[in-house]
Formats: structure tokens, C-alpha cells, sequence
């Protein structure tokens, strides 16, 4: 377990370096109980499910910490607060008693509709105002503070007024909620609609991060698309040696959801946080950036929740 010398806003704890649970990997760690710090799941693979799965999590859950990880909070709606969603969150939580609860600043649907994308908000006063309100009663429920990550965007709105990182910092300090900073996700945002992401990383709040997110993506030449299914690209790692210092280092998580390695592979790459953490001169770039004829998805939800995805694809052929 990684110690750092600082203590986040929120006294939650660094339990070092995690890995997304996946089901391909649910036998490899069953049988050979690898020296992962910790694993995070994606609630909603686990809110419905009973039998096996539900199993499975019990027995990593007595293991392992666990942070549960949603995509369908979806705090930035207009929608009324879905309360059926956050009861199952909540019993979800009460069972496997994980590290904290997070979800993503944005909004999934509206008016009932669900489109099971991350979509971006507007970032102004009212907005702000908004989001602020709904997190209250979220957390208020939920008794515990959340946890929201800064999401991978393709467009910025013509009425959003506060850059995303002051936005984030407003939202943490009217609500108390915790911050995932994912690294690649300001990476892919920052590029996709030209804003500094090293200007992004300083200015955050750092003491109210809690955890961070490395991922790679594929660059498509005039965007670039975050699909979880590649290494980390050195630019990335260099953001992230950058936060690592700015918040004095906290849990630190690599996504993969497409593509998705085997477990010591995929376990090996998120090791070279360690190195990482404290040198720039090592860092190459070792990603091969796919071909931007080979297939590109656009929608995080789609590698979060792959059986949706398939009903969503039978459904529109
Ligand atoms: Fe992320």
C-alpha cells in the first residue's frame, strides 16, 4: 500500500494502485489472489445482478477494497432525482462496504429517455447551481459524500462561462463532494476543444481529489476518442506524474474496457504508475495508435456495460 505524506479534504484513504474488475478476470483472481491494492467496479454491473456475479463480488469484496464506480447518476438532468436507481446504489454499497461511491459530471438522458453516454453539461452559475442541489440530496440519502469525475468531452457549449476545472472546484466546495480526476480524460478533452490540460490539472482543488483515472485512447487525428482499450500514451503519464505531485498522490485506477488484456498484462501496465509517479525522463511512449479505419466507439457506457450495448445494437438492426 502506497503512503503519501498529504491527506485528502475528505480523510478518505489511498489504498494505491487499482484495477477495474472485469469479468473475464473474475477466475484468474479467484484462484490466484494477485497483489492488486484494490479493485473498482461499475455499480451497475452488479445492482441488478444476483447469483454468480453477485457471488463472485462477495468473495472479492472479503478480499479486496472496493470502490464502486457508476454511469447512470446522471446529475447533470433535468429529470427528477432517480431514487429507485439510488436505492439499489445504496444496498449495493451496504454490502460490500466500498471505500467511497463515485459517478461522473454530466447527464445520461432526459424526459425518461436514456441515452447510456456520458453526455457534457453547460458549465455556468445555473448549471452549477443545479448540479450543486441535486448532489445535496444525493449525498443526504446516500449518507456518505460522493465522489465525481471530470468527463472525456467532443464539444464545449456556447453558454458555459466557467472553465471545467473551476466548475469542479465550486462543486466540491459547496457540496463536499470528493473529485476523480481522470488524467486522460482532461488529455482527451483538452485536445478534442483546445484548452491547456497542464493549466486544467494546476488549477484544480487537489485536496478535495481523491482517486485518479489513467486510460488509453486513440487518436484520430483531428480528435481523439476515449476507448479504454490501449496502453497509457506517454503524454498522459507525464499529466499524471504532474497530479501525482500536485495532490501529494492518491488512489490511482487504469481503465481498460475494450480490448481488455490478460489480468498480468493488463495488471502491468497499471504498475508503471509506480515509476511514473516520481520520474519524467523514463517515460516513452509504447502505444501504437490504431488505425482510424479500424472501429472507434465513442461511448464509454458501451465498454462499461457491454450487454446494454448489445441490446441497443439488436435493437436499431
Ligand atoms: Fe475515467
Amino acid at each position: 500500500m502506497l503512503q503519501t505524506g498529504k491527506e485528502n479534504k475528505l480523510n478518505f484513504p489511498n489504498p494505491g494502485l487499482g484495477l477495474g474488475l472485469r469479468n473475464k478476470h473474475f477466475d484468474f483472481i479467484l484462484k490466484n489472489n494477485p497483489a492488486v491494492d484494490w479493485f473498482e467496479i461499475i455499480s451497475e454491473n452488479f445492482m441488478d445482478s444476483g447469483g454468480r456475479p453477485s457471488h463472485i463480488l462477495s468473495q472479492i469484496a472479503e478480499r479486496y477494497p472496493l470502490v464502486m464506480h457508476g454511469v447512470s447518476l446522471s446529475v447533470g438532468s433535468t429529470d427528477p432525482i432517480n431514487f429507485n436507481y439510488l436505492a439499489k446504489l445504496k444496498k449495493l454499497a451496504a454490502s460490500i462496504k466500498p471505500l467511497w461511491v463515485s459517478d461522473h459530471l454530466c447527464w445520461t438522458g432526459v424526459n425518461n429517455l436514456n441515452s447510456h453516454d456520458l453526455l457534457p453539461v453547460p458549465l455556468n452559475e445555473e448549471s452549477l447551481k443545479h448540479i450543486c442541489e441535486r448532489i445535496n440530496i444525493i449525498q443526504d440519502y446516500m449518507e456518505r459524500p460522493l465522489v465525481f469525475e471530470n468527463p472525456s468531452t467532443y464539444l464545449s457549449f456556447v453558454n458555459s462561462t466557467i472553465p471545467e476545472y473551476e466548475f469542479l472546484s465550486l462543486m466540491s466546495k459547496e457540496t463536499g463532494c470528493g473529485l476523480l480526476l481522470d488524467v486522460n480524460n482532461v488529455y482527451v478533452s483538452a485536445f478534442n476543444n483546445d484548452f491547456d490540460a497542464v493549466k486544467y490539472i494546476q488549477h484544480l482543488p487537489h485536496k478535495n481529489i481523491v482517486q485518479m483515472h489513467i486510460a488509453g485512447h486513440q487518436h484520430c487525428g483531428d480528435y481523439i476518442i476515449d476507448t479504454h482499450d490501449q496502453k497509457v500514451v506517454a503524454e498522459v503519464w507525464k499529466l499524471f506524474n504532474l497530479a501525482w505531485k500536485l495532490t501529494g498522490g492518491v488512489a490511482t485506477l487504469l481503465e481498460w474496457d475494450n480490448h481488455i488484456p490478460d489480468f498480468e498484462s493488463y495488471h502491468a501496465e497499471l504498475l508503471k504508475a509506480k515509476k511514473y509517479m516520481h520520474e519524467l525522463d523514463v517515460i516513452s511512449d509504447e502505444t501504437q495508435t490504431l488505425s482510424k479505419t479500424e472501429e472507434s466507439v465513442s461511448t464509454p457506457v458501451n465498454f462499461l456495460m457491454p450487454q446494454l450495448s448489445n441490446e441497443l445494437n439488436e435493437l436499431s438492426s
